[in-house]
């Protein structure tokens, strides 16, 4: 039997437990929050589709009793307070690093051998966090955030190309904020033929920008920040963890001199089955590419500064 636990039962963790019910990811979904009766209501919502869908999965929701969470599979945290417009994702660390580090402690109480799924802003530096505070192997920790930047990438490349989403290929390495992410326009691909082929330099240079504030287009038009595409990217690397698919999946890893890098999380391309990260794959990358990486990888470092007062 495989279980999932996800905690936050805001707009994201509500999104990935409805993904992972509707595409029976897991056999058990356990929906945590510490606001009283949210993440009932919201398993309760959720599972009255079950007879309509068909579906077998089961879901659960929990006030803040870390006990039901007990021997999960794979965690996704998703606690925290999410951007406003105008808001960066990295002005919420103060904040979310008190709620992730306590979030982090109860979980791994319960389910001592889980993989985590780190979704909560700034989502390199929270992830970072997570080892700092539960010293588990590095290939246990899984930052979310490359997931989604390829697929907002993949979604403008669509449009760009007037293709099919589904026969794109697109990924994003390097931080997930608004500057910091790299958009590796050179690896675009429509059915294997570089998107290069088919669009003009100023085209794709459009789509990259387009994607790197992907997020910050979303939270300005919704007054929040968005949920749909994030919770299905948490659902895809809990699919590709528990059926130990082997998917390439950009996500932010601990990087121990990959890429260049050491201490810190970041995006970078990895192979993703039932032990987490099972392998960083190194892309080639040009001189324009490696710079780019090291300028964000700086960015993530600045970050993560601001963790000293919670590890104290
Ligand atoms: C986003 O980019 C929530 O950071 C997430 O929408």
């Amino acid at each position: 039997m495989s279980k999932v636990t996800v905690v936050g039962a805001g707009n994201v963790g509500a999104t990935t437990a409805n993904v992972l019910v509707t595409t029976q990811v897991a056999d058990e979904v356990v929906l945590i929050d510490i606001k009283e009766g949210v993440s009932e209501g919201k398993a309760m919502d959720i599972m009255q589709t079950a007879n309509i869908l068909g579906l077998q999965s089961r879901l659960v929701g929990v006030t803040n009793d870390y006990a039901k969470t007990a021997d999960s599979d794979v965690v996704v945290i998703t606690s925290g307070v999410p951007r406003k417009p105008g808001m960066t994702r990295e002005e919420l660390i103060g904040v979310n690093a008190g709620i992730v580090k306590s979030v982090t402690e109860n979980v791994l109480k319960h389910s001592p051998n889980a993989v985590i799924i780190c979704v909560a802003n700034p989502m390199d530096t929270m992830t970072y966090l997570i080892h700092k505070i539960s010293g588990l192997p590095k290939n246990r920790i899984i930052g979310m955030g490359g997931a989604l930047d390829s697929a907002r990438f993949k979604y403008f490349l669509s449009i760009a190309l007037g293709a099919n989403a589904t026969e794109v290929e697109g990924i994003v390495i390097g931080g997930h904020g608004d500057t910091t992410m790299i958009p590796l326009t050179r690896y675009a691909a429509y059915r294997g033929v570089p998107a290069s082929e088919y669009l003009p330099a100023e085209q794709l240079e459009k789509v990259a920008a387009d994607t790197m504030v992907g997020g910050a287009t979303l939270t300005k038009l919704l007054g929040t920040s968005a949920w749909y595409a994030p919770g299905a990217a948490s659902a895809q690397m809990v699919a590709a963890v528990l059926h130990d698919q082997k998917k390439l999946i950009s996500c932010s890893a601990l990087l121990d001199g990959e890429y260049g890098e050491s201490d810190l999380c970041i995006g970078v391309p990895a192979i993703i089955g039932r032990n987490g990260i099972e392998k960083i794959v190194e892309f080639d990358l040009n001189d324009a590419e490696k710079a780019a990486f090291k300028k964000s990888a700086e960015a993530v470092h600045n970050t993560n500064e601001a963790l000293k007062a919670v590890l104290g």
